[in-house]
């Protein structure tokens, strides 16, 4: 087996409570609502969501049948399966909805679970960012889609105008300018648009469009415009993301090339991340009748993570 790069560990964070909920993030994520609107397509059958967090995007996928949430902290899954529980039992349903439209899989990217061909459509939101192998990630989210897919990846960029300005000013070391990622946290990477758009073309996905999101990402203004009439703002200036991307995130919509154009028609789509032999779907464990490794599906979730379920 081919080793893969770390995982950016998110066991046991609070990252949806405090960098979402009480961080004064209210802003980007109108700003996302609104670019993942206007990327969406209308209507799909099985989307994958990869590094699906704790489900704070899930709800606005609402064109799909059926929707696999990933994510390596099986935490964070679970705190996206409470959700849907809780607003269940108390009747309000606001966020993820019914249970059997949901599927939830703590697995690492770089050895997705899945056949090939499993999913219609995919979005990965501020998930490539913990990517140290980009293009290595990029290609097993092609494997797994069918040929005409959907996917919508955001970037975090690093040829924005905060960088550039810093780096005019010597106050930041790194150029923004190379093609060359940018690791200023441990697992955190910035990347440049050039070298995205080459590695999704080698990838074997054709942009369609680029929208630039969150461009006015500053406590100033934040604090004195209403957060509505900012993110449409944001919107507005979203619209010449095909020009030049100058903001410090970028959303890009996709279409998958090549490849096998019909959805699989295997009844699980589950294959062993370890050795790639489809898996028959058969919780409370699954067991993988070519190198016999097995994996537990309990309370709802699916642990496909090699490092929690060795040989
Ligand atoms: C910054 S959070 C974003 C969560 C969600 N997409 C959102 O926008 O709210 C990044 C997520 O990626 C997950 N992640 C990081 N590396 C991963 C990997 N190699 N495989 C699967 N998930 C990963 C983390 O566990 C975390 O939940």
């Amino acid at each position: 087996m081919t080793t893969t790069p770390p995982v950016c560990n998110y066991e046991g964070s609070d990252y949806q409570d405090s960098f979402w909920e009480k961080g004064g993030r209210a802003y980007e994520d109108a700003c996302e609502a609104l670019a993942l609107k206007k990327l969406l397509p209308a209507r799909g059958a099985h989307l994958l969501e990869l590094g699906a967090g704790a489900g704070r995007n899930t709800p606005r996928y609402t064109g799909y049948e059926k929707i696999t949430l990933l994510d390596y902290s099986r935490t964070q899954l679970e705190q996206a399966h409470t959700r849907l529980v809780k607003a269940s039992s108390e009747g309000t349903r606001t966020r993820l909805g019914d249970s059997q439209k949901y599927r939830f899989v703590a697995a690492d990217v770089y050895r997705l679970p899945f056949v090939e061909a499993a999913f219609d459509g995919a979005t990965m939101i501020r998930t490539l960012h913990h990517m140290a192998d980009a293009p290595a990630a990029l290609a097993q989210v092609r494997r797994v889609l069918t040929k005409d897919s959907t996917f919508i990846l955001e970037y975090a960029n690093k040829r924005n105008i905060k960088s550039m300005l810093r780096y005019l000013l010597g106050k930041q070391k790194w150029s923004p300018y190379t093609a060359e990622p940018v690791e200023y946290l441990e697992l955190n990477f910035d990347f440049h648009p050039a070298a995205i758009r080459a590695w999704m073309r080698d990838a074997g996905f054709r942009i369609e469009r680029t929208i630039t999101v969150s461009h006015f990402r500053l406590a100033l203004l934040k604090r004195a415009i209403p957060t509505g009439l900012l993110a449409g703002l944001d919107s507005l200036a979203g619209l010449t993301g095909g020009l030049w991307q100058l903001s410090p995130s970028v959303f890009l919509k996709t279409t998958a090339l090549n490849g096998t154009p019909e959805k699989t028609k295997a009844a699980s789509c589950f294959a062993c991340p370890a050795c790639r032999e489809p898996l028959e779907d058969t919780p409370p464990l699954i067991r993988c009748a070519k190198c016999e490794r097995t994996y537990p599906v309990a309370d709802g979730i699916y642990d496909f993570r090699l490092d929690v379920n060795p040989s």
